[in-house]
């Protein structure tokens, strides 16, 4: 979503606390996988002095990701690169610092998403190198009614604990692992929801801002009735071996 500062149920003091716990340094190779409108790299482009790559297979995301760069930072740091996160290979130097926050389905979906974007990025990295990933965990087992509209992602077993341990079983070092509050995903679902509604208000006519809402809503209903209490957001910053 394009009038949101981010895509993920974090707000403005807990995704600075996750940006400055990856120390990144001047000089420092990072790629964003799945980007989306490149909040995250850009306010780590304003702090050091990186070579800083966003990837994302949507273009009005990256359209608006080159339009808050061109406002805040020199354009030489950065490039934003439309293209399909799961086919991106690092030419030469290897990256320091990987983030893929709320897209690792852009490596795959299914039960196994989260596994296999570590999986892939894992060797792209450098000894030492950091990744801060995103990623849904089952605060309990999903309703059957829930487990319709989740398909075969986020499977039950997939535990916050379980995401800590998928990435120390594929070599990692969790250097921390943090959970999304109520609050945080109040915030983000409603202000979805605030953006849907006022959209589909303000242009009537317009079908697909009208179908937009009418799924909005729906997920609204299933985010009140299951989701909140089972649908949760783990942060988790793991570490390559040196
Ligand atoms: C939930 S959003 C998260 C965006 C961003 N990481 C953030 O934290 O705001 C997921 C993003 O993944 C992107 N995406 C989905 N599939 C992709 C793919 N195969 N390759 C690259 N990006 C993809 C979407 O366009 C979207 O911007």
């Amino acid at each position: 979503m394009i009038e949101l500062l981010w895509n993920d149920p974090i707000n403005e003091p807990q995704m600075s606390k996750y940006l400055s716990a990856l120390r990144v340094k001047d000089g420092n190779r990072v790629v964003d996988f799945g980007c989306g409108c490149g909040e995250l790299i850009i306010r780590l482009c304003e702090c050091s002095d990186i070579v800083a790559t966003g990837i994302d297979s949507s273009q009005p995301h990256l359209a608006e990701a080159r339009r808050r760069a061109a406002r805040r930072i020199n354009g030489a740091q950065i490039q934003f690169v439309e293209a399909n996160a799961a086919e991106f290979t690092v030419d030469e130097s290897p990256i320091d610092i990987a983030i893929c926050m709320g897209s690792s389905h852009a490596f795959g979906l299914g039960p196994d998403s989260f596994a296999n974007a570590l999986s892939k990025i894992i060797p792209m990295l450098a000894p030492g190198g950091q990744i801060l990933i995103g990623e849904g965990y089952m605060k309990q087992p999903a309703s059957p009614e829930y487990r319709a509209m989740l398909g075969d992602s986020s499977p039950d077993s997939m535990t916050h604990a379980r995401n800590v341990q998928t990435a120390k079983q594929l070599g990692l070092i969790p250097l921390a692992a943090w959970t999304s509050s109520e609050e945080e995903w109040d915030d983000f679902e409603w202000g979805y929801q605030q953006i849907v509604e006022h959209n589909a208000a303000e242009d009537p006519n317009n079908q697909t801002a009208a179908d937009r809402l009418s799924a909005r809503r729906e997920w609204m209903d299933a985010y009140l009735r299951w989701g909140r209490d089972t649908l949760g957001y783990g942060i988790y910053l793991l570490k390559n071996p040196a």
